[in-house]
């Protein structure tokens, strides 16, 4: 069970659920995720109903480098072993023993439809346009802090699902978010200069603002959550909305599901709606009423 040390100076957003309290009741329990998710709280979700192997894939090391720590599943699926890297990291994982191969390749495949179905059935309200489940085995952090962005600048929304499928905790610290960040810096920054941006460039920028990049890492000023993820642990979190970063970390499953902003219970939950609205808060003329 994840064990939380909270900063008396950071909002304390954690939502404890426990899966089983949904027999029965699935619409309310659904609900309630959903507004805990779209108001940008960290879901620590017990009980699920996930059947992993965790031995078998405690048993996967891929070699380290960038290339290779964000994996698709395309890397167990469909190898490119017609290109050297892959060829040589494939080889590296698993040797020249197809029979683990297979295994592997049968777990990833079985808990990408389980991470899948899952997200369906919390978000069944959801009109989802990508199932991306991305797989880390690779060595993570120290990290620096920082609110995520992703390569598209349209108003898509993500389902982040995260399992830690490692047998060592994975710790993960947490602080403000895109919300205290943009009050904190809306003048200093002079975020009101960034009105046309889209919410995604929007995060990117108030990212460097108020974190910097690794030069900064350690010295960010900032105040934060520890949190220590156990394996089996599941959390749900909107990472362009919480500031987090990943201290020690290995192996993980995560969810990208794209979906499309229109479709969330709450209209002004999307990214660029969200950003909008800061900037009304705190823009020119409404910054007094504010603070
Ligand atoms: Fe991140």
């Amino acid at each position: 069970m994840a064990r939380i040390e909270l900063s008396p100076n950071v909002d304390n957003y954690f939502e404890r659920m426990d899966w089983r309290e949904s027999t029965g009741n699935l619409p309310e329990f659904r609900e309630t995720l959903i507004n805990h998710y779209e108001s940008g709280k960290v879901i620590l979700l017990e009980n699920t109903p996930f059947k992993i192997d965790y031995d078998l894939l405690n048993l996967v090391t891929i070699p380290e480098g960038r290339r290779f720590k964000k994996l698709t599943d395309r890397f167990f699926l469909q190898p490119k072993l017609y290109r050297l890297a892959d060829a040589q990291a494939f080889l590296a994982t698993f040797g020249i023993n197809p029979a683990f191969y297979l295994k592997v390749r049968r777990e990833v495949q079985s808990v990408n439809a389980q991470v899948r179905e899952f997200g369906k059935t919390l978000f069944s309200t959801y009109d989802f346009l990508e199932w991306d489940v991305s797989w880390r085995f690779t060595h993570t952090g120290p990290e620096d802090l920082h609110l995520d962005s992703f390569g598209s600048n349209e108003d898509f929304q993500y389902v982040r699902i995260f399992i830690n499928i490692d047998d060592k905790p994975r710790i993960w610290n947490v602080s403000h978010r895109l919300d205290e960040l943009t009050k904190r810096y809306y003048e200093s920054g002079h975020l009101g200069e960034l009105r046309d941006l889209s919410g995604n460039e929007f995060c990117y920028k108030l990212n460097l603002l108020a974190f910097g990049g690794m030069e900064r890492a350690g010295r960010d000023g900032h105040d934060r959550h520890v949190v220590e993820l156990e394996q089996g642990d599941v959390w749900l979190c909107d990472s362009r909305v919480v500031s987090h970063q990943i201290v020690s970390g290995q192996r993980l499953v995560a969810s990208h599901f794209k979906v499309d902003a229109g479709s969330l219970r709450n209209p002004n939950a999307g990214i660029d709606a969200r950003v909008r609205h800061l900037h009304d808060l705190y823009g020119p003329g409404q910054a007094a009423q504010a603070s």
